[in-house]
Formats: C-alpha cells, structure tokens, sequence
C-alpha cells in the first residue's frame, strides 16, 4: 500500500486503484446546502466526496457534482449503504437505488456503513459488493465502523474490503482497531477526523506545531491523518475552511510533534458501539 511522504495525495487502496486522501464530508447537509457545499468543494481543490445513503443527501450531492462542471472521471464518489442492504442481492439494490438518487452511472467506493452483526447479513453483502467490482459497476468496496472480530469473517469468507471508515480523532484514535486495519492490509478512513472541532484543537500539542509550521490546528491534525497514511473526509459547509483543509502538503510532522498528538489518547472508543448500534 503507498502511504506517505510530503507531497503524497493519493492512497492505492486497492492494487491500482488509487483514492484522494482527503475527501469532503457531506453530513449533515442537506438539500441546496448540500449541493452548494459540494460543488463549492470541487471549485475549491476536492476531488473525493462523501456520502451515504443515511444521511439523506445523495440526490443533492449527485447535483452538486453536475453543478460543479466536472468530469466525471476527475472526482473520486464514495457513499454507503444501510439496511435493507444486508444481503448479496440487497447490496446491489442499494447501490443501484444510490445511483438513481445521485444521477451517476457509477460509484469509485461503497461501503456498508454499519455491521448490524444481529442480523448476520454483512458477509452476503460484501458478496455482493464484490459481484458489483467484478462486474465492472464499482471501483472498489469497503465497510465501516467494522471492529476486528466483522473483519476477520468478511475475511474468512474469501473477501477483502479495501477501506474500513472509521471514527479517528487525536483523543480517540481507536489505536488496536488501526493497528487491526492494517495487519489486514485494509485502508483506514477517518470519519469526524477533526473530532467535530472538537477542544482538543486548542492543545499545546496541536497549537505547538501550528506555530511552528505556520499552520491552523485543524491543518496540523489533518496532517497527522495523512502521515499515518489514513484517507480522511473532514466537513466543511465555509469557503475558508475547505480551503484550508486541503492546504495541508506542502509540510510534514516531525516524529515529536506526531508522538505528542498521538499522546492526547484518552482511551475512549468511539461514539458509537457498532456491536449494539447500526442501521
Ligand atoms: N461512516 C460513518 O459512520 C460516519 C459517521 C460520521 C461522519 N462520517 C463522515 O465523516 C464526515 C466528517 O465527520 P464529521 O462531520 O462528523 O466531523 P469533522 O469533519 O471532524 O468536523 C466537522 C465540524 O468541524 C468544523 N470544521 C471543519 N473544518 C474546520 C476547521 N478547519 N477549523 C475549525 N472547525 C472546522 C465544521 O464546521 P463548518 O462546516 O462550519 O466549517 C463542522 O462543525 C461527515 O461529514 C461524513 O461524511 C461518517
């Protein structure tokens, strides 16, 4: 897997499919918001987009995309799936239901957002996530919000997401769940990457490095995504934070400054338990 170094903007998540790694997020935007969020994004460098079928905006986004003028081929469309998805034939429902909603003849990445591990359902669905690339309808696959134990059955079955999305911030990095990705070479995507702005944003070991870098913290933790070597796919609906969310490579941390955001652990799991929670 190509990871980092300075200038690195892509990731191969899959042998010779290669992802922007910084996507825009689009929850919770929706309607014209959405729309204009997306196609101010595009204008302003982005050329990753995500969205998921929950989040009520995938018609918007197929919009903002048309709206922006650009060529298909130059715009990376991520978006995910929720039940009733959960089956070969369910997840190929989905994906086709997604594509109707957003206007486009073809997705570069779906996911399962969910595992919904009750049910039992995931592994089919991968299945049929796999019949999509094999048939040439999709780019590539992934699930999210996947600990070990679903990846290890997905694995088991003889298939392999490229990308697990999950929540990573510098206070809940979710160290053996990365650590888990990557032992199964599985990209990792950040979700809420910027921990919703969260307050952890004004501490001495992000505002440190963004006084010496000349760089906003949120750029600092966006960085520290990028020198892991995660996607990530942080929100802005404003011009100037678009803007600066991708203003991020033409530096690169040093490996203090990165052990200092790595020690703002707190240990936490994420928001979400995906063994109780799911949709
Ligand atoms: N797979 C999943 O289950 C899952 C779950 C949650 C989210 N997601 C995806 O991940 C995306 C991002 O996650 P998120 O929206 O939860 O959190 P986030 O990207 O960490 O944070 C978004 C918040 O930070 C603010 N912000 C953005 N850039 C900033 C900057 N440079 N400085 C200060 N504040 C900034 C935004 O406000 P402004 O808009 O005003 O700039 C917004 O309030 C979502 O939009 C969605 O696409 C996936």
């Amino acid at each position: 897997m190509n990871t980092t170094n300075t200038t690195t903007r892509e990731l191969e998540i899959a042998p010779g499919v290669c992802t922007p790694m910084l996507g825009l997020g689009t929850w919770p935007l929706v309607g014209e918001e959405a729309a204009d969020s997306v196609a101010r994004g595009i204008a302003n460098g982005y050329r990753h987009i995500d969205t998921a079928e929950k989040y009520g905006n995938e018609d918007a986004i197929g919009e903002g995309i048309r709206r922006s003028g650009i060529a298909r081929d130059d715009l990376w469309v991520t978006s995910k799936l929720s039940l009733p998805g959960h089956s070969r034939a369910g997840a190929i429902h989905s994906y086709d239901a997604a594509l109707g909603r957003m206007g486009l003849e073809c997705l570069d990445l779906y996911l399962i957002h969910w595992p919904n591990p009750q049910l039992g359902g995931y592994v089919e669905a991968c299945r049929g996530l796999q019949d999509l690339v094999d048939a040439g309808r999709l780019r590539a696959w992934g699930v999210s919000n996947f600990k070990a134990t679903h990846l290890d059955e997905v694995l088991a079955a003889g298939l392999k997401p490229a990308v697990n999305q999950i929540q990573v911030d510098p206070q809940h990095p979710q160290s053996s769940l990365l650590e888990a990705n990557a032992a199964r070479g599985i990209a990792t995507g950040a979700y809420s990457p910027l921990g919703r702005a969260g307050e952890f944003l004004s501490d001495p070991a992000i505002t440190g490095p963004a006084t010496a870098h000349a760089k906003t913290p949120a750029q600092i933790v966006l960085r520290w995504h990028l020198d892991a070597g995660r996607l990530a796919v942080p929100k802005s609906a404003s011009d100037a934070r678009q803007r600066e969310n991708l203003d991020v490579f033409d530096f690169t941390l040093t490996a203090a400054e990165r052990a200092g955001i790595d020690a703002l652990d707190t240990g936490a799991g994420p928001r979400l338990d995906s063994d109780a929670y799911g949709h």
